[in-house]
């Protein structure tokens, strides 16, 4: 969800509102994925290296993370998501960790489409931490570590969408992309709208993907 910070800066406003419209632009966005009937939509809210950024914007974003959970739990209830969280987020604040404890139990029964959020994740730490599962469990095999991985009940990634003109992963979803497809748009995540994701689903319709076949 790149963008929010030169989004802000175009408009002389401080980084924090850019954030702020971001998580408008992640409340359109979840709520038109579900519309358009899709089986699973991921963002990446926090990787494990924005613990660099400076610590008011980091506690920005923990505070846009309470707010949006506690504000759209109940809908996400109601309309049938469940809520997935992936990355290490059991390290996060105390009071986000009982928040995201309290929402995952409330959602897991849902089954319409599934939302998952990645807070303090980075897909490097994830594969190595599935790896040494899967050794403490014995061989360690594609098969074995993919059922370690943070993702292991979510579907096989087909689409990534990346904001902003960044051309580039950031150790986002890395053994989950081997076979996804990918779709680059200059748009900042703030002015993304379902219009922009109903086009890169379009684009995503007329690859042939042959996942090494022919
Ligand atoms: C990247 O833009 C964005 C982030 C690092 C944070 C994304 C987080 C949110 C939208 C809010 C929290 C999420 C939820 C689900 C409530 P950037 O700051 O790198 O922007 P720039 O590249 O223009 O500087």
């Amino acid at each position: 969800m790149d963008g929010n910070g030169r989004w802000a800066k175009k408009r002389l406003m401080p980084r924090a509102l850019g954030h702020k419209r971001g998580v408008d632009t992640v409340r359109t966005i979840a709520r038109a994925a579900r519309e358009m009937g899709l089986e699973a939509l991921t963002l990446y809210a926090f990787s494990s290296e924005n613990w660099k950024r400076p610590a008011d914007e980091i506690s920005d974003l923990m505070s846009l993370l309470r707010a949006f959970i506690r504000t759209e739990l109940d809908e996400l209830v109601r309309n049938g998501t469940r809520l997935k969280i992936i990355g290490e987020w059991q390290a996060l604040a105390p009071d986000i960790v009982d928040m995201i404890g309290d929402a995952l139990a409330r959602t897991a029964h849902n089954r319409q489409t599934t939302l998952t959020i990645a807070l303090n994740y980075g897909s490097q730490q994830e594969i190595a931490r599935a790896a040494a599962r899967a050794a403490a469990k014995g061989a360690i095999t594609v098969e074995s570590i993919e059922a370690e991985l943070d993702t292991a009940d979510l579907p096989p990634l087909d689409l990534i969408i990346r904001t902003s003109g960044e051309v580039r992963l950031s150790n986002f979803l890395l053994w989950q992309a081997a076979y996804a497809e990918m779709w680059f748009t200059d748009v900042l995540w703030p002015d993304f709208t379902p219009e922009h994701l109903h086009d890169a689903l379009g684009q995503f319709a007329t690859r042939e993907r042959r996942f090494g076949g022919r």
